[in-house]
């Protein structure tokens, strides 16, 4: 069920799994000579928009990146920063949350994450457990080499114990030893600030994800610059290695609603 799509989106071709990289919340900050951390405010406030957008227009999971393992290396007042702000939007996000029925997810390594974040995302994904309608996936201390290896620690695990065959390791097993195996492929990367890079997101799952890169910087990624993306995303003809416009993966992706 789509509510309110803008002008120009056609609902029977909107991504089901739309995956974020929410860059330039720095340079935002910079422009009006504040420190980075109000970038991360208000990029925030970004999050609250574009998962509220994504639920109503009929998205079935939102992936946001919003810590890499390669973050770390930050200066250790920016990370407490943000790990300040991730707990105060688990703070305040619920009823939002609960309003648009989503369901809150993480991937990553959140054994990472401080334990007041930890008790935080807890409680909020309990709390929207029974959540349907949209799954919100933050990516946390995530880094898609580290859930390959990840995935590939588990299989080797079952190979030890002699319950699993090499010789019938598929992608397919490799699919279901990752993360969260429910999030399935993603259809939609979209990057903010006019970067091109994958910064180590989602590798196994976007193979055969559109691209979507926008200059607009995270913080000021509003309705219609989010609705922008999604007709960009839209103009693009998918053939998935074929040569047909149509085409389907061999791994699924979320439905849209
Ligand atoms: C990249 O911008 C952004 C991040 C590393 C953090 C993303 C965090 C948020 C959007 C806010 C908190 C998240 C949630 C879920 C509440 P950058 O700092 O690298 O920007 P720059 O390239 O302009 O310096």
């Amino acid at each position: 069920m789509t509510a309110d799509l803008p002008h120009g989106l056609d609902p029977a071709r909107m991504p089901g799994h739309v995956a974020v990289i929410m860059d330039g919340n720095g340079r935002w900050a910079k422009g009006k000579g504040w420190e980075r951390i109000n970038g991360h405010k208000r990029g925030a406030e970004a999050v609250r928009t574009v998962t509220t957008c994504s639920a109503r227009w009929g998205v079935r999971r939102l992936t946001l990146y919003a810590f890499s393992t390669e973050n770390w290396q930050r200066p250790a007042l920016e990370v407490e920063g943000l790990m300040r702000l991730l707990a105060d939007y688990l703070d305040h996000e619920l009823p939002t949350l609960m309003d648009n029925g989503v369901r809150l997810t993480v991937i990553g390594q959140p054994e990472r994450l401080p334990e007041r974040v930890r008790e935080r995302l807890r409680r909020v994904m309990d709390a929207t457990a029974g959540n349907a309608r949209m799954t919100l996936a933050l990516a946390l201390s995530y880094g898609g080499r580290e859930e390959i290896a990840g995935a590939c620690r588990r299989i080797a695990a079952q190979v030890a114990a002699g319950s699993l065959d090499p010789a019938a390791i598929t992608p397919e097993t490799v699919a279901a030893h990752l993360d969260d195996p429910a999030g399935g492929e993603v259809d939609c990367v979209i990057r903010t600030a006019g970067e091109h890079r994958l910064s180590n997101f989602l590798p196994w799952q976007a193979i055969y994800a559109e691209y979507v890169t926008t200059p607009v910087l995270w913080p000021d990624m509003d309705e219609a610059a989010y609705a922008a993306c999604l007709r960009e995303f839209q103009r693009r003809e998918r053939r998935f290695g074929g040569v047909e416009a149509g085409g389907t993966s061999r791994f699924r992706s979320p439905s849209p609603a």
